[in-house]
């Protein structure tokens, strides 16, 4: 038996004809409540559009647009909520939404990212109180503190939403009053089980033991309330032939299922106003009542889109983007995403967004990660510690899009040193290392040239192109492995062609080793477009070391040639030239260390993770030292590090062999030379 209960103001025979047939509800309120509710006046009407979805996945499409003109790709975070600062989970949809939109602009789409945080309720009301402070005042402090995180991520959003925002509540007010309107609005009591912190009414067959919310294991609480409902059950037959038509509009598939047969069990209105809260936009016409929560924050999505010239209105925000491309969101919201927010928008006379996409969750020992919960990861703990390239790499390349993703350090190592630094950021060095050795830094031939007739060129432009599509479908885990692919052919070449043998050769082998050097650098310059989207920073200090300028990187795009024809986007081999110069070779990305300190009476000792400064692709090329300030506690470490290197270049310990002895006879007495002997080691 459901708890919820709604008691409309009508006879027990009306309500049972409104549970058994909700079409005759409907009717029956809007004749019985609305005049009597409204004070009468408002003669706004709803404009009368087509309320089917013009949804267009983008899926495989390849247009390519440029100019204000074109219909710019929108891309949403949800609006983050302010009872406490953002964690690793929350961190988790804006690293995926930054990379889709780096990837959108890298095909020379007009993005808008829009972001935010969504600062009203009862909620973040209690949590103000709980920290003395009040309400406005601590959702500034915890929304600064998201842009703060968002700026140590590297997220580049063009948007930042605050629901508080007096031109937001603007277009709040003018969106519930299209929808009262439209006759959708109406005012009945309520009784049920609410969740504070999904801040929702639950029906029991939802709940745990003890009445408990699923998500938050945490007992909902009775409440009963006067309400302002919205006529959701209007829409549910809209609602269903808007999914069968449009089987993408939300994804993965097998959220649709769970959204279709959320709507196949019945559709029933709900609460959007509360009565008990003073923390909200008061609603139009009844001061005594707030908005509810989420009534309010699903039009951040719209007035996000306002520039600052325009007049807080919907026509303006519309205007200027809507609909939304894509909403990303975790699979908690689904319901308020794919279900209340398009009937709303129905209501209202608006497009409905193009795709919900609905990802997993972050665990730890199989658990939601959550503020609610307590059991979280501090994301700038682990920025510090590792970096932000690698926070982003790691989620998006382990947890596949879409499902859930246990978080455990040692993986987290393993994973970012095995791609990152030795994949990749070793491929880049040792080539660079030789070409200094070799070749003056120089490129003796166009990369097309020195691929002419060989496969491996095939063979790169094979897999970033299977790398774009990975993009496009939003399967960011296998277009990072896409790319990881490029870089492991890389190596396998280096292998086989061994070209630090063929320059001691001379002659021709000479000659044919620097041309391999060449091929190893234009499938760098490939690698650093490809894996942009997912780590910017890592991906600039590729490109700085190829030789390029800071706006070089800047003005990156994904497709060299496009053949319009043939509908084929390509990254096209062939960007570096003969003669071009190569940076002095310096890591991209250091290595994390994981040394087990004070070992002691077998019990498990406390690791301590170091990761060592990479240069910057900005700042003083000339400085020889790593940044890393030596004293006596870092030497051992030092010492570790360079034996794991060894162990990992087989094909360039001889060489380093000598530069390490002279490193440990400079360890051991302390002397100065040594920040010049750890850079000599790295260049090779
Ligand atoms: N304020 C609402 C959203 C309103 S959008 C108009 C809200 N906020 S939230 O802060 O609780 O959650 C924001 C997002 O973070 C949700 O998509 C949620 O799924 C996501 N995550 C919160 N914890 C998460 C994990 N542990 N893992 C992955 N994402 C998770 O809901």
């Amino acid at each position: 038996m459901a708890v919820a209960r709604m008691n409309m103001n009508c006879s027990i025979q009306s309500s049972l004809s409104c549970i058994l047939k909700p079409s005759s509800f409907f009717n029956f309120r809007t004749t019985h409540f609305r005049n009597r509710v409204f004070p009468t006046g408002n003669n706004f009407v709803a404009p009368k559009r087509s309320l089917l979805c013009t949804c267009s996945s983008n899926g495989n499409s390849n247009a390519f647009q440029t100019g204000e003109k074109a219909e710019p790709f929108v891309v949403t975070t949800p609006l983050y909520y302010v009872n406490a600062p953002p964690h690793m989970g929350s961190a988790y949809t804006t690293i995926a939404a930054d990379a889709i939109a780096r990837f959108q602009r890298l095909l020379g789409k007009r993005v808008v990212f829009i972001t935010g945080t969504d600062e009203h309720g009862e909620k973040i009301a209690t949590a103000a109180a709980a920290g003395g402070s009040g309400p406005r005042e601590h959702c500034d402090v915890i929304s600064q503190a998201y842009k703060m995180l968002w700026n140590d991520l590297d997220i580049a959003y063009d948007k930042f939403i605050r629901t508080t925002d007096p031109k937001h509540e603007a277009i709040v007010e003018e969106f519930y009053s299209r929808v009262l309107a439209n006759d959708d609005i109406y005012r009945a009591d309520y009784e049920g089980l609410y969740c504070v912190n999904c801040e929702e009414y639950k029906d029991e067959k939802e709940l745990l033991e003890n009445n408990c919310c699923p998500t938050h294991l945490k007992p909902c609480v009775p409440r009963k309330e006067d309400n302002y409902f919205f006529a959701l059950s209007k829409y549910q037959k809209p609602l269903e032939e808007i999914l069968a038509q449009n089987p993408d509009f939300v994804q993965p598939s097998y959220r649709l299922n769970e959204v279709q047969s959320w709507i196949k069990n019945g559709l029933r209105d709900f609460s959007i106003s509360r009565a008990a809260v003073d923390w909200g936009i008061p609603v139009p016409n009844d001061n005594k009542q707030t908005i509810y929560v989420w009534f309010d924050a699903l039009l951040g999505y719209i007035s996000a889109l306002l520039e600052d010239k325009d007049q807080p209105n919907l026509q303006s925000a519309v205007s200027s983007g809507w609909p939304a491309s894509l909403h990303l969101i975790g699979k908690d919201i689904l319901r308020f995403h794919a279900v209340y927010w398009p009937a709303m928008l129905m209501s209202a006379g608006l497009s409905l967004p193009k795709r919900v996409f609905g990802h997993g969750f972050l665990t730890k020992d199989g658990m939601k990660m959550g503020k609610s919960l307590g059991n979280t990861i501090e994301p700038n703990e682990l920025v510090d510690k590792f970096g932000a390239d690698a926070v982003r790499y790691f989620f998006l390349r382990e947890v596949e899009f879409g499902n859930d993703g246990d978080y455990s350090e040692d993986r987290f190592i393993n994973i970012v040193n095995a791609h990152l630094a030795n994949t990749i950021g070793n491929l880049l060095n040792r080539t660079l290392g030789l070409l200094k050795k070799n070749c003056q830094s120089t490129l003796v031939v166009d990369s097309s040239i020195a691929a002419e007739g060989k496969e491996f060129k095939d063979t790169v432009e094979r897999l970033v192109e299977k790398a774009r599509i990975h993009y496009e479908n939003l399967a960011l885990s296998s277009a990072c492995e896409a790319v990881l692919e490029i870089g492991n052919a890389g190596n396998l070449y280096m292998d086989k062609h061994q070209p630090w043998s063929l320059f001691k050769q001379g002659g021709d082998a000479f000659e044919a080793a620097a041309k391999d050097l060449v091929i190893i650098l234009e499938t760098m310059r490939i690698i650093a477009i490809a894996l942009s989207p997912v780590a910017p920073s890592l991906c600039r200090r590729i490109h700085a070391q190829l030789g390029y300028s800071e706006d070089q990187f800047d003005n990156l795009n994904w497709v060299h040639t496009l053949s319009l024809f043939l509908n084929i986007v390509k990254t096209k081999w062939g960007g570096l030239k003969g003669g071009q110069v190569m940076a002095q070779p310096k890591p991209v990305f250091a290595r994390i260390e994981q040394i087990k300190e004070n070992e002691n009476g077998g019990a498990e000792a406390p690791k301590k993770v170091v990761k060592k400064k990479e240069e910057k692709a900005t700042g003083s090329r000339g400085d020889r030292s790593l940044g890393v300030p030596i004293s006596e506690d870092s030497l051992p470490l030092i010492e570790i590090s360079l034996t794991l290197s060894i162990h990992h270049h087989d094909d360039t310990s001889t060489a380093i062999y000598p530069r390490v002895s002279m490193l440990r006879s400079c360890i051991s007495g302390m002397k100065s030379g040594v920040c010049e002997a750890i850079s000599e080691v790295y260049v090779w």
